[in-house]
């Protein structure tokens, strides 16, 4: 089944061709960094503007890197998957009205995604054989969540973001220190140069709750600025280098908690941070000593993009056909993770 994936609920626009799931047949990705970044976060207004101005050129690109063109469309392509939520209100809507009106020009289905649907099974586009259950450790600008996929579509929600999300509080600590928008690649970048333990952060286990809170090592963060005066390079890298070793051992203490407890064998990552260097060494490094499996998307695959969008698209229209009514075709801006 080929797929004609839009991605549309953050800052970046993207169309992607997915053949069965996991061949990626054209991915393109339009990023608003430039954007964004002066604002030191995503402005939705903007957003939603700028992606009106680039959704066309970029189902245009996806289209043509596809060798498909609009007279071969409707021969080509057998549906036609959006993210549906959550997201930001306008940018959702940009990308539904595309896929809608391409699938009523065309005569073709649509498949609603879940954007968080699609981080959690972005891994599966590089490892086609994966069978659940596993645990997913979802990591992106907006969400920290654990969760059993105990098969395809259907979820335990061990816990999830109390305040801060993880790539949330790259984002803000990296606004603190005048670094760009968006912080989590920054902060990584200088981190690989510093002392992870030149600052002693407090680890946010949260003993006895799955859930994530990341807002405390920010205000920590914020009063260790007010209280020392960073004066070079060295210390700023000593203290990116510090910050990212806290929030990168909560996240992989809590996810093999999660496994020992429920007795998983392995671990998928999704989400922006999983792009991180530090949580993915960790992950792989303890993944060894304890015997688990762990899968990491490739760094293009860990941001927001629409082939993870296609692949989520072709394993849920395998369980639950192509016959979605309108109410489950509607932007929703706080959708929440479901049993299909
Ligand atoms: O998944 P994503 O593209 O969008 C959301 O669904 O939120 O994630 C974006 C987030 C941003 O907060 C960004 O700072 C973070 O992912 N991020 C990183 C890295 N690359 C992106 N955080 C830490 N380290 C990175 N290398
Ligand atoms: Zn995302």
């Amino acid at each position: 089944m080929n797929i004609f994936a839009l991605e549309s609920s953050c800052d970046e626009t993207s169309a992607s061709i997915v053949l069965n799931g996991t061949n990626i047949k054209s991915i393109i990705i339009s990023s608003q960094i430039k954007i964004h970044s002066k604002f030191f976060g995503v402005v939705p207004e903007l957003a939603s503007r700028s992606h009106i101005e680039n959704i066309n050129h970029v189902i245009y690109k996806a289209l043509k890197e596809a060798r498909i063109g609009f007279n071969d469309f409707a021969k080509k392509i057998d549906a036609i998957a959006f993210t549906v939520g959550p997201g930001l209100a306008g940018s959702l809507i940009v990308g539904s009205i595309a896929a809608k009106s391409i699938a009523s020009v065309y005569k073709k289905p649509l498949i609603p995604v879940n954007h968080l649907e699609g981080h959690l099974y972005s891994f599966i586009i590089e490892n086609k054989d994966i069978k659940p259950p596993f645990l997913s450790v979802i990591i992106s600008g907006g969400h920290t969540e654990l969760v059993i996929v105990k098969d395809f579509g259907r979820y335990r929600i061990l816990g999830g973001t109390r305040d801060d999300a993880a790539g949330e509080a790259f984002d803000k600590v990296a606004k603190m220190l005048g670094l760009s928008y968006p912080g989590g690649p920054i902060i990584d970048e200088r981190a690989e140069k510093g002392n992870p333990q030149a600052v002693l952060f407090t680890r946010p286990y949260m003993k006895g709750s799955w859930d994530f809170s990341f807002s405390g090592i920010k205000t920590a963060f914020l009063n260790y600025l007010k209280a020392n005066h960073i004066n070079n390079e060295n210390q700023l890298n000593d203290l990116c280098s510090s910050f990212r070793q806290a929030i990168a051992e909560t996240i992989v203490f809590k996810a093999f908690e999660a496994v020992r407890k429920f007795n998983l064998k392995q671990i998928a990552l999704g989400g922006g941070v999983s792009a991180n260097s530090l949580i993915r060494r960790m992950f792989k490094e303890n993944g060894k000593k304890n015997k688990i499996k762990i899968f990491i998307p490739s760094p293009i695959y860990c941001t927001d993009n629409a082939a993870m969008i296609g692949c989520a698209a072709y394993l849920k229209q395998k369980k639950c056909g192509l016959d979605y009514s309108t109410e489950q075709l509607k932007s929703n801006p706080s959708l929440t993770l479901s049993n299909w």
